[in-house]
């Protein structure tokens, strides 16, 4: 960084530097969620309206933020959400990102439409690598990613579901957003998709894109198809989460996209808790959506989630300052949650219980 800038130390510092440093368009891009923004307002709103209930005198040794999941241990539960076409927020892109992960012994999703290859951000780094998959309309293509995605050793496939077309994205349109040249979604440049003509009168929505989205069956498919645990991400239902348990997923992730598909849907926080009783420990259950705060991670994990991602706060410190402002994010992240427990009288993530948070809704 610069010198004479203010030194961050909140997630909430690296967004305001973000917002400077970066141009509108890509502001636009990152920053922005779906039609009047209300679900990205409520997924803030929600934690912030949930207070931490302490317990006090439970100190000792043998404190530490590990999990396992999926059969795998983890330092600790703050991994990274799948962002598409990073090389708007920094040249090194996801590289960069991947480098910070491992540095920080963060999980990082790869998004299938990440601006360099998912073989290159393999190659760049992370302890844990999961790839977010996008089905294709062709099985040949998402086939095509899986193989490339086993083949550079990534150990879970995230199967996001609820953005088969854009939300309206009004942010992006009053900027005019678009990607700038040489930015493009690397995995996918070389698989066509079917060209499909819209006739007079057809809706683009309903007969090119619905008409070849991904549904149940593509999970069920997709599963005996490879070895690699699914895990859903974009589940806001009871009902759906059940159904993606007994479709044999690994895992499921409660995520509105960040605001950025449709608006008004809810706060992740809010149905967390229906969903994790819904599902009663079939698979294990992840969030995203909001978080800035180690408050935040401690209070998503209160109510049911083994671990939490984040979006666009690592987008604002990759913007900031490269490999080393998303690292700074995560490490600032770690340490919040680490004093979150401390002083709610947590000394491991299995001291973290409902009776933590009061406000919250119950499942
Ligand atoms: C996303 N998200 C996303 N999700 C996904 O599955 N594949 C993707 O390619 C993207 N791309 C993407 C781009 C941008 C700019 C944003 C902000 C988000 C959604 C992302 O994984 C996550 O669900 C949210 O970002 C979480 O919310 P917060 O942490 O940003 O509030
Ligand atoms: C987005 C897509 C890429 O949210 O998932 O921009």
């Amino acid at each position: 960084m610069e010198t004479g800038a203010p030194s961050p130390v909140s997630l909430a510092d690296y967004e305001r530097l973000a917002e400077q440093r970066l141009d509108a368009n890509a502001w636009a891009y990152f920053a922005g969620g779906s039609a009047d923004e209300i679900t990205l307002r409520w997924n803030r709103e929600s934690f912030d309206r949930i207070a931490v209930s302490p317990r006090v005198l439970n100190g000792g040794p043998g404190g530490h933020t590990r999990l396992s999941l999926l059969g795998q241990r983890y330092e600790h539960p703050i991994f990274v959400a799948p962002v598409a076409y990073q090389k708007l927020a920094h040249a090194d892109g996801e590289r960069a990102t991947a480098a910070a992960a491992e540095a920080q012994d963060a999980c990082m999703v790869l998004s299938t439409q990440a601006s360099v290859s998912l073989e290159d951000a393999a190659d760049a780094g992370a302890s844990c690598r999961w790839f977010q998959l996008y089905v294709q309309p062709v099985r040949e293509a998402t086939l095509s990613l899986v193989r490339r995605a086993e083949a550079a050793g990534y150990e879970v496939l995230v199967v996001t579901v609820d953005a088969p077309i854009n939300g309206v994205r009004n942010r992006e349109h009053r900027a005019g957003f678009s990607l700038p040249v040489g930015i493009v979604a690397e995995n996918l440049k070389d698989i066509g998709g079917p060209a499909v003509e819209l006739a007079r009168g057809q809706s683009a929505v309903f007969d090119r894109f619905m008409a070849v989205a991904p549904t149940w069956d593509d999970i069920v498919w997709l599963s005996a198809e490879t070895r690699l645990p699914i895990v859903v991400k974009g589940i806001l239902s009871a009902e759906d989460a059940v159904r993606a348990a007994d479709a044999g997923v690994a895992g499921i992730i409660v995520s509105n996209h960040g605001g950025r598909t449709l608006d008004t849907l809810p706060a992740t926080i809010d149905v967390l808790p229906g969903i994790v009783s819904a599902v009663a420990g079939r698979v294990p259950v992840l969030l995203d959506g909001g978080i800035r705060r180690g408050t935040d991670v401690l209070k998503a994990l209160a109510l049911g989630a083994q671990a939490v991602l984040v979006g666009r706060p690592i987008i604002y410190g990759l913007a900031v300052n490269g490999a080393y402002g998303v690292a700074h994010v995560l490490r600032l992240l770690r340490d919040e949650l680490e004093v979150a427990m401390a002083l709610s009288g947590c000394r491991t993530l299995a001291d973290v219980g409902p009776h933590l948070v009061i406000g919250g809704r119950r499942g």
